[in-house]
């Protein structure tokens, strides 16, 4: 790496040729105050409050933009650079509403932080405030274009890192907007709810339903944890004031890079099903509370010489999912099943990873639909068709993908999407469960020349195959089932199918229709409760920290099947 002589604020530092004057300056600890930079985006130099002095140049330069050289000497505070921001400030507040103390982003807005930094008072200028709109018809989150700095920091996100190019701007001047596709309200755009704009918005601009005036950054907690709605694992931060979860953000330090879905960020916020919080017994026909003594001491009797059906999703941590096993097929010799497929049954290396798709040129895709499941893999994969890479998708039925292949095959002509892929440079096949087992046997033929990224239905899939679980019915016709169900949703279907045991114990931490219909209902702990880890699609061990304490009358699952195996 070339290093050159820098000198900023009369510290002399060495700075990495080709550098931004702005990442210098951060190396050297020196504080240099930006609007449009955002460090996960590319910078565009739109704002202008981060405006420089540099010797030698006639006009002020941006430093998120302006390159370090050889020799270059810096001012970031001196009076002409503090009068140029002042400006600047002064014009964004006088542009549109900016009246801080009735925003919900008061205490955490960057412009309003900027404000207090260059001690401003007064409005300098006239502020005509134009009445812009607010644009409610999202289900998570409300654009108010009244607080918008028009700093481009959502369309590059939606465009850069979630490659769904939704957003734009509309009209020149004091008119200029941030619009969806073409200009239709937001609720009815393209937009797939990821919130990734909304968390690099550095204003009151974009509002969170959800957590909007319930805390500001110094009134709330955050905790660095996993998502385990599916096998991407992304990276989050879990905030939360007073025992509740206020709102889930990516983590920038991820293998997802920040960007998460609206099954990691929202959906979880606005399950609605009602919690599990004790274990209960069905007695004279109505489940009623009981100690977890009395439970497990019932459902060991039950056990003890009955055919055992045993079933956990896929997203149980290692841990528990240990355990799961040791108790079910160690000490009781039942099969033991995951709730989902484990492609156990696809003789196919796996492990490849979201980087891969990065470096990828050419990428098939085969039973499977990210875009519709495991959604940050699918905009990793948009991502890389930005960069020029093509997309084989090989599908029958609808596909969210279709919309961006550059061949669209059925699955009889899978043989020829192979041939073309076996002529990439760095070709990445994506398969899912949907993949017969003979078109995998096809598709073995690429192992050595793509690197293969098995998309488990459930997030910890990758490790539920290794010990030893498939997605059987081998339980059909037990006397005794046992549904480690987490949170998964309980379809009708799986209820009928249990009901066919004579005794049925559903441990879940939502109710729904199996745990209506079980002989013991025990509590799991919510998602932000549990602790341990997963391994994800990559096959990296990933670890879930806990968000919240488990509430008293809960056990995490490994220990409730401790307990359990002291009783066989
Ligand atoms: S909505 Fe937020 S991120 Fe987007 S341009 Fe406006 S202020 Fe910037
Ligand atoms: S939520 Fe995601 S898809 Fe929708 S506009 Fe924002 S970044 Fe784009
Ligand atoms: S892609 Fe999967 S792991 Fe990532 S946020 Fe969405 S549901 Fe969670
Ligand atoms: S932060 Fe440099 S121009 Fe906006």
């Amino acid at each position: 790496m070339t290093m050159v002589n820098v000198k900023i604020d009369g510290h002399q530092i060495q700075a990495r040729a080709g550098s931004t004057v702005l990442e210098a300056a951060k190396e050297a600890g020196i504080d240099i105050p930006t609007l449009c930079h955002h460090p996960a985006l590319a910078n565009i130099g739109a704002c202008r409050v981060c405006l420089v002095e540099v010797a030698k140049q006639r006009a002020l330069q941006p430093a998120c933009t302006f390159p370090v050289t050889e020799g270059i000497e810096i001012e970031t505070e001196s009076p002409r650079a503090v009068e140029a921001r002042k400006f600047v400030l002064e014009m964004l507040f006088s542009e549109r509403n900016h009246y801080c103390m009735y925003c919900e982003m008061s205490g955490d807005c960057e412009l309003q932080n900027l404000a207090y930094r260059y001690g401003m008072d007064h409005w300098t200028y006239p502020t005509p405030y134009p009445k812009m709109p607010v644009d409610g018809t999202r289900a998570y989150f409300i654009m108010d274009h009244n607080r918008c700095i028009l700093c481009r920091r959502c369309v590059r996100a939606c465009s850069d890192l979630v490659a769904n190019h939704t957003l734009g701007v509309k009209a020149r001047g004091a008119n200029t907007m941030i619009s969806a596709d073409m200009d239709v309200p937001f609720g009815e755009s393209s937009c797939v709810n990821c919130g990734t704009c909304l968390q690099v918005c550095p204003t009151g601009a974009l509002i969170d339903r959800k957590s909007a005036y319930m805390g500001r950054e110094v009134q709330v907690d955050s905790v660095n944890s996993t998502c385990t709605f599916c096998s991407v694992g992304c990276g989050l931060k879990v905030v939360t004031r007073a025992g509740r979860v206020l709102r889930v953000e990516g983590d920038w330090d991820g293998h997802n890079q920040g960007v998460v879905c609206v099954a990691g960020r929202f959906e979880p916020l606005y399950d609605t099903r009602e919690p599990v919080t004790e274990p209960m017994m069905r007695k004279n026909g109505q489940l009623e509370p009981v100690a977890w003594d009395e439970a497990l001491d019932a459902i060991a009797r039950k056990m003890k010489g009955a055919k055992v059906g045993a079933y956990a999703a896929g997203k149980a941590l290692n841990e528990t999912l240990s355990e799961f096993v040791k108790v079910f097929q160690g000490k009781a010799g039942a099969d033991v099943h995951t709730l989902e497929s484990t492609l156990a049954d696809l003789d196919l290396p796996a492990g490849g990873s979201l980087q891969d798709l990065d470096a990828a040129d050419c990428i098939l895709v085969v039973g499977a639909d990210p875009l519709a499941n495991q959604r940050v893999l699918g905009y990793r994969i948009k991502r890389s068709l930005d960069k020029g890479a093509r997309l084989l998708l090989v599908a029958d039925g609808e596909n969210e993908l279709a919309a961006f292949s550059h061949r669209h095959f059925a699955v009889s002509d899978l043989h020829e999407a192979i041939r073309i892929c076996e002529g990439g440079v760095a070709p990445v096949v994506v398969f899912g469960a949907d993949l017969k087992r003979e078109d995998a046997r096809r598709l073995a033929t690429l192992t050595g020349k793509a690197k293969f990224i098995a998309l488990f239905p459930a997030a910890n899939g990758f490790r539920a195959k290794e010990l030893g679980l498939t997605n059987g019915t081998g339980a059909d016709g037990a006397d005794v089932l046992y549904l480690l169900l987490e949170d998964v949703v309980q379809t009708e279907a799986l209820a009928r199918r249990a009901k066919k045991a004579k005794f049925v114990v559903a441990h879940a931490s939502r109710a729904g229709a199996v745990t209506e219909i079980a002989d013991v209902v025990l509590p799991a702990p919510m998602w932000y409760e549990k602790e341990g880890s997963f391994v994800n699609l990559e096959g990296n061990k990933i670890d879930v920290t806990r968000v919240l304490p488990v509430p008293d009358g809960v056990i995490p699952g490994h220990e409730v099947f401790n307990r359990l195996a002291a009783r066989l």
